[in-house]
């Protein structure tokens, strides 16, 4: 095992709010992952919240190729994914499950049993949301948590006129989500219109979390979400109530921000 440094990152646990800036989406995934590196280094047995979407693909492939390196070993971690759509199987090719099989967990040595994700399919979602807040206590609670962040400030699938102490539940997507989401679908027409999602409560329970935005198209979003006023119209604004937050950002989403720390 190298050590920490090696990473070129320290343990964001045991650091303060920053906003990073990569000079690419690539660089910006790299980073992030170096920072859970880092992490995952000095607690092998941390419990991480994870995203999907587009932006962490990269994110994903620089901790498989940390672990293919002999560099990050991940036989006691545990992951807790923010949301799944509600009405997909896990086996369904765009569950987020799926997605997070593809991208992390069949390349790397997590057990499975420590692998979780609310189930789209579940018959009574009330106690399936309940079940999953009772797993999340059950593990001690989310350490290091990664964000993606959508075009309207949605964290997770926490779509504006979240509350703030929101907690796992059931949600409507809004249209703007459902279109920036019509990507990974063959039509519109399949994007599940409705998931359960991780709250923002839980959410800023974890002790640190890591927001991970590429691309001028999110430019907006993110300067809402760091520089905005801290309104449940904007759900990514709440992270300015958490004490540590790291903002790993490209040039892109970072071109809007009037500090650049
Ligand atoms: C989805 C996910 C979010 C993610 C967002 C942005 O809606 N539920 O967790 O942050 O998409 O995704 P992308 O990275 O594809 O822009």
């Amino acid at each position: 095992m190298t050590a920490p440094n090696d990473y070129g990152e320290s343990n964001p646990l045991e650091t303060n709010q920053k906003i990073l800036i990569c000079d690419d989406a690539v660089a910006a995934c790299q980073r992030a992952a170096n920072l859970f590196a880092a992490a995952i280094h000095g607690w092998p047995d941390l419990k991480i919240g994870l995203a999907t979407g587009g932006t962490p693909v990269k994110f994903y492939a620089r901790l498989v190729q940390l672990y293919q390196e002999d560099i990050l070993n991940f036989e006691a971690v545990k992951t807790f994914n923010l949301d799944e759509y509600i009405g997909l199987a896990a086996d369904h090719p765009q569950s987020y499950r799926s997605f997070m099989n593809e991208q992390l967990f069949s390349h790397v040595n997590l057990d499975p049993a420590n692998t979780f994700l609310p189930s789209g399919i579940a018959s009574d979602i009330d106690a399936e949301v309940q079940r999953y807040e009772q797993q999340i206590a059950d593990a001690g609670g989310i350490e290091l948590q990664l964000l993606g962040i959508g075009h309207n400030g949605h964290i997770a699938f926490n779509e504006p006129g979240s509350a703030r102490d929101s907690r796992t539940r059931l949600v409507d997507l809004t249209e703007r989500t459902i279109q920036s989401n019509a990507r990974f679908f063959d039509s519109i027409d399949d994007v599940p219109r409705q998931a359960i999602t991780m709250g923002i409560g839980t959410i800023l329970e974890a002790k640190a979390i890591v927001l991970l935005a590429t691309g001028g198209d999110k430019a907006d979003a993110v300067k809402r979400a760091i520089e905005g006023e801290v309104d449940e119209s904007n759900p990514a604004s709440f992270l300015q109530t958490h004490a540590n937050v790291t903002y790993v950002l490209d040039n892109g989403a970072a071109s809007l921000l009037e500090r650049r720390e």
